[in-house]
């Protein structure tokens, strides 16, 4: 498919397509490659989870779709994200607004910090709703209490009317569900949404969450440090690590035989509900490294067990390995391929 900026979008199944996105945040003139090269698609009627630890990048790469980071020169976006007919890395201010709530929409994991205080819930999804749509005040209430409904929200002639601090962090996340899906947007990112809140209120906005989905036909880009999460909301996922992609496959093939050896680690060290207490979780050992230092080779190199010499020297390509799965890892090249790349790398 033709672009209007001229370039050409090989994945026009796709909803999104996001290719080589870099997100460089610059301080003191040295670099962090928050988001460093990534190639992902996301699909009509689909949740792709995004798994990683803590600053792999993941909300960065949320935000540079929405075009919700700071301006260059302190942060430089490049790549393309395809959508629709257009790379929303190429439209401006203006019409990023128009994209914003109405075609894409986000939610946060903190409900409290993104709504008002001094508003009620009602008039907050009023707002919402009147920014992208042209509607009278009767159809904007009728709308606002169709939402509340949608997303269950008990009794919400008297809800309507209260504040936020009126409401639990369950109810508020609620709130922000119905004031994203507002405007019927084609594609919703959640970032964490469930992770300030209890364990049964988590599982009800998953469940929420995956209800509406399926009735509404949006797409959901879900990001989450938590395997048990994906596999309870995601179709698909990608692992995310130091800004890059590590690994991208169907939920079923991920658990069934994991690629990547972060994405085992990752597996082994999710909280189980049903362990009791004092059997210990399993941490990865390290941590992520310093997004301002330059590592050689694979970037997980310094914590993996698998660790070889091809891996120190350099960054392996992502290679498919089943399906819908493709692993950024050397195990999976034959012998004579790393040598031929270690090759090339070195003279
Ligand atoms: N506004 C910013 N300025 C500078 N660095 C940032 C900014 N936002 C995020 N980062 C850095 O980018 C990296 C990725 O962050 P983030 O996407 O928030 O991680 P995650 O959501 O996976 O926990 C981290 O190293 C973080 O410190
Ligand atoms: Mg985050």
């Amino acid at each position: 498919m033709k672009i209007k900026d001229g370039t050409v979008n090989n994945n026009s199944k796709a909803l999104l397509s996001v290719n080589n996105l870099k997100t460089y945040f610059y301080i003191d003139r040295k670099a962090v490659k928050a988001v460093d090269g990534i190639d992902f698609n996301i699909n009509r009627n689909e949740i792709l989870g995004i798994v990683g630890e803590s600053g792999s990048g993941k909300s960065v790469t949320a935000l540079s779709i929405l075009r919700l980071l700071p301006s260059a020169p302190s942060c430089i976006i490049s790549g393309k994200v395809y959508y629709n007919n257009g790379n929303l890395l190429g439209l401006n201010e203006k019409q990023m607004q128009r994209i914003r709530g109405a075609e894409i929409s986000m939610i946060f994991q903190e409900p409290a910090t993104s709504l008002n205080p001094v508003l009620t819930i009602g008039k907050q999804i009023a707002e919402s709703i009147q920014f992208h749509q042209k509607i009278n005040k009767e159809e904007t209430s009728k709308k606002v209490l169709e939402m509340l409904n949608l997303v269950k929200i008990p009794d919400p002639y008297r809800r309507i009317k209260e504040y936020p601090h009126e409401m639990s962090g369950g109810m508020k996340q609620r709130v922000m569900i119905a004031m994203a899906l507002s405007c019927n947007p084609s594609l919703l990112i959640a970032d964490e949404p469930t992770t300030a809140l209890d364990v049964v209120t988590q599982k009800q906005i998953l469940y929420l969450i995956k209800e509406l989905q399926m009735k509404l036909g949006t797409s959901v880009i879900f990001i989450t440090h938590n395997f048990g999460v994906i596999a309870k909301i995601a179709d698909r996922v990608m692992v995310m690590y130091a800004g890059k992609i590590l690994e991208q496959a169907s939920v079923k093939d991920i658990f069934q035989r994991p690629g990547h050896p972060y994405t085992l680690s990752l597996l082994k060290s999710i909280p189980r509900l049903d362990v009791s207490k004092r059997g210990r979780l399993k941490a990865i050992p390290g941590s992520l490294p310093d997004p301002m230092d330059k590592i050689e080779g694979c970037l997980f190199h310094p914590r993996c067990e698998f660790a070889t010499d091809i891996c120190r020297i350099k960054n392996p390509e992502p290679i498919k390995t089943g399906n819908q799965q493709y692993v950024r890892c050397w195990m999976y090249y034959k012998k004579e391929e790393v040598y031929f790349k270690n090759t090339i790398k070195r003279y």
